[in-house]
């Protein structure tokens, strides 16, 4: 049978939409409650859905019963705190799975392209239904920080870069894309992050807010670029040969935020 897919995202796997006014909204993300959860980079992140409304961030096929990414429920404490977040991540009605502020530190453009990684949004997700994808709003203005996408993890040619102003709008295959983000910047970056499910609701709200799949990719220095890459390798490398003498194969990059 197969998923439910939008159409919008079919080609490119991205979506751009127009960005939306953040400096009117209060700083909901400062008074919300985060937890120690580790992805790719330094992070935390405050739940506003989890798996059974408690201030936790597992994987909702972590659970019992393990089920896939969709039917959050709200965590009251955090809901209370950021209405407007919580109402934005509601605007399309489509199912929402994880709805999540994350935190991420500074960071370099090697570090984040060692912190690549492809979500497991799908798992346990039932043939027949909605491809669950993710919105990333950029809350913070982060003009000089960069979300990565790469088709191939280890080819730069792949690669899709969208820079993070306050009041960025994006929807991410996230399960497709390796991706992962270069914080350039001396505070922390806040995103909300809300996976969604596939299917009419979801089309008519990228159809309402215009998005567009394709970004113009501005170049990186070839030099820089080259360099960070080499670094990059470099510690892929370094990890095989201390995984290979403990005697440990590794199995691949794991969803980090699982
Ligand atoms: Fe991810």
């Amino acid at each position: 049978m197969g998923y439910i897919r939008s159409k919008a995202m079919e080609e490119t796997g991205y979506i751009v939409l127009d960005s939306y006014d953040q400096a009117k909204d209060p700083q909901e993300w400062l008074d919300i409650e985060y937890v120690d959860w580790k992805s790719s980079g330094v992070t935390r992140f405050a739940p506003i859905t989890s798996a059974f409304g408690e201030m936790e961030c597992n994987g909702f096929w972590n659970h019992t019963p393990p089920r896939t990414d969709k039917d959050g429920v709200w965590v009251q404490a955090n809901l209370d705190k950021a209405p407007i977040l919580a109402k934005r991540a509601q605007e399309p009605g489509a199912n929402i799975g994880r709805c999540r502020v994350i935190e991420l530190q500074p960071n370099e453009y090697s570090d984040s392209l060692y912190n690549l990684h492809q979500d497991d949004n799908n798992r346990l997700n039932p043939d027949g239904t909605g491809w669950i994808v993710r919105s990333f709003f950029n809350l913070t203005d982060d003009k000089d920080s960069i979300m990565i996408l790469r088709e191939d993890r280890f080819d730069p040619s792949t690669e899709i870069r969208i820079p993070l102003p306050a009041g960025t709008q994006l929807i991410l295959d996230t399960q497709r894309f390796w991706h992962a983000v270069w914080h350039n910047g001396d505070k922390p970056r806040y995103c909300l992050i809300t996976s969604w499910e596939s299917g009419p609701e979801l089309d008519a709200y990228i159809a309402k807010h215009n998005g567009k799949s394709h970004y113009d990719v501005k170049p990186l220095d070839p030099a820089f670029a080259a360099e960070s890459e080499a670094k990059f390798l470099a510690r892929v490398e370094a990890r095989r040969a201390a995984l290979a003498a403990k005697g440990i194969v590794e199995e691949g990059v794991k969803d980090p935020e699982a």
